[in-house]
């Protein structure tokens, strides 16, 4: 987690859309890592009991992670969510974007716990996040484009009734595909975007940044070679 960030308000963060602890770790070591999101799907995969992931999580990063509570009943999802922020301050508990989970969220703003509304696919479902003062609203780009709409779109309709109402509430952008998606959303202005690994991965990619990059190994190694060559004759 870059420590000199300001988590609440600022630049662009990137967040991890994982839960898998070695990609965690790596992410981490670059040094570009402020916040891990989850899920139910991502912790599935992981083979670890969700109170013992989220707390391996979160032992790796000083950010907020945010963790999914799962229940069809608004007083169940008040438990889950108030058990998980026992586990670290930095849990920020992800409830969904339905009637129950907006019930529920609002209690958990209330009791002074950070939320992240998530399944969001409108701009309605968005102004109802930032009504119960959510922390972050999740809306799914790239689910919202699997169907044929534009996901930038919505995010773009999303930043800009924010700014107009002068919301709190951040701006996530999920469920992104492709760098491009990384790079809109920055450009928009959205606060955060989360995203797999390999989206991650692929931000530090262009082909003429490995072809210079060989280019000066080969062109110091030959510098080098003469300069030893010269000591010597
Ligand atoms: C966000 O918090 C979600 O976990 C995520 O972005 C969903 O993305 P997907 O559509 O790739 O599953």
């Amino acid at each position: 987690m870059r420590e000199s960030r300001d988590l609440y308000g600022g630049t662009l963060k990137l967040f991890l859309d994982t839960a898998h602890l070695a990609d965690i770790e790596t992410a981490v070591r670059w040094g570009i890592l402020d916040g891990i999101t989850t899920n139910p799907s991502l912790a599935a995969k992981e083979g670890l009991a969700f109170r013992d992931l989220i707390r391996e999580i979160t032992d790796r990063v000083s950010g907020p992670v945010s963790a999914e509570v799962v229940s069809p009943d608004a007083d169940e999802m008040v438990r889950q969510g108030h058990d998980l922020r026992t586990i670290a301050d930095n849990v920020v508990v992800k409830v969904p974007m339905t009637r129950e989970g907006i019930t529920a969220g609002a209690r958990l703003v209330e009791a002074g716990i950070p939320i992240n509304v998530t399944l969001v696919f409108s701009t309605a479902q968005a102004i109802l996040a930032a009504t119960i003062g959510a922390t972050f609203v999740s809306p799914f780009l790239g689910r919202v484009d699997d169907i044929g709409n534009d996901g930038l779109g919505l995010l773009s309709d999303i930043v800009g009734t924010y700014a107009a109402q002068g919301y709190e509430t951040e701006v996530l952008a999920a469920s992104l595909r492709h760098p491009v998606h990384v790079v809109e959303a920055a450009r928009m202005g959205a606060d955060a975007a989360t995203m797999p690994f390999a989206v991650m991965d692929k931000l530090f990619d262009h082909p003429l940044t490995d072809i210079g990059n060989e280019r000066f190994n080969r062109d110091w190694e030959a510098y080098q070679a003469a300069l030893s060559g010269r000591a010597k004759a």
